[in-house]
């Protein structure tokens, strides 16, 4: 289920800005790789590169291959709308569907999968919520709204909502970066328990977070205001933060800059 990403010369461009330059890298499956760096180097714009996202920004373009085991992501006959199903993605602030009922928000990836019956959907929410680790927390109220849970909780709701049309990938950009301590602990909690089961790449500000729940870790850099963001290294966690090859990567995670 869950598949490996091999990145070769990927960048992406908003009109003539290039975002993204030449980028190249692999993602084991079953892992988690955390992609740090400073402000605007591009890591958010290079996680929406691996599930065709970016291209729906107006003037938004890719160039180079994104392989899923071995398929191309950008093949020509490959369906955009697919491709965001197997590669789910979780936002920075949660966005459940408002006007949804906690049930619903889950149930609504489904429903537009195809038809489910109703006990069988049912059984997927529940499935999905407990991946979450948010069933115990919603189970009798799950007809209210999913805006009516705290923000760690809405958290929780997205992702159960991500998982339950059994995604291969999810991305994650800093999802952590609303919540107070004890939902962040929670999620990176939550997020050691999926890499079991799902390729899981998170965008994250916090050295402390990438450290805890990430077994490899790419750097990103900018070498000046305007210019393209670059792969700088990616390595075993443990090895970027303790002893990295490049010294801006040492720089960058000991707060000397970003
Ligand atoms: N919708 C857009 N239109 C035009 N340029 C954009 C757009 N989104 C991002 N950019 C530009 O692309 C570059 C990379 O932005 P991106 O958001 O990917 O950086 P980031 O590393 O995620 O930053 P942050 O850590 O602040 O989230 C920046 O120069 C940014 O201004
Ligand atoms: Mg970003």
């Amino acid at each position: 289920m869950a598949k490996r990403i091999d990145i070769s010369g990927l960048s992406a461009y908003y009109g003539n800005h290039k975002a993204i330059d030449d980028i190249s890298m692999t993602v084991e499956p079953r892992s988690v790789t955390a992609f740090i760096g400073p402000s605007g180097c591009g890591k958010s714009t290079f996680l929406r590169t691996l599930n065709r996202m970016h291209e729906v920004t107006p003037g938004g373009r890719v160039e180079g291959k994104v392989l899923l085991d071995d398929e191309n992501l950008y093949a020509k006959d490959v369906d955009p709308v697919a491709v965001r199903r197997t590669v789910g993605m979780v936002f920075q602030r949660p966005n459940p569907f408002p006007t949804m009922s906690i049930f619903d928000n889950v149930a609504a990836g489904l429903r537009l999968n195809g038809s489910y019956k109703k006990n069988k959907l049912a059984e997927v929410v529940e499935k999905s919520l407990r991946g979450a680790n948010l069933w115990n927390e919603v189970k009798d109220r799950l007809n209210k709204p999913g805006s009516g849970l705290s923000g760690g909780q809405q958290q929780r709701l997205c992702i159960a909502r991500a998982i339950a049309v059994e995604p291969q990938v999810l991305l994650m950009d800093e999802p952590c970066s609303a919540l107070d301590p004890i939902s962040t602990l929670a999620i990176e909690d939550l997020i050691g328990e999926l890499k079991e089961r799902f390729t899981i790449v998170i965008v994250t500000h916090n050295m402390q977070q990438a450290a805890r729940v990430s077994d490899r870790t790419a750097f990103f850099n900018l070498a000046a205001i305007g210019q393209p963001g670059k792969l700088i290294e990616i390595d075993d966690t443990e090895r970027i933060f303790s002893n990295p090859s490049v010294q801006a990567t040492e720089d960058y995670i000991s707060g000397r800059f970003g």
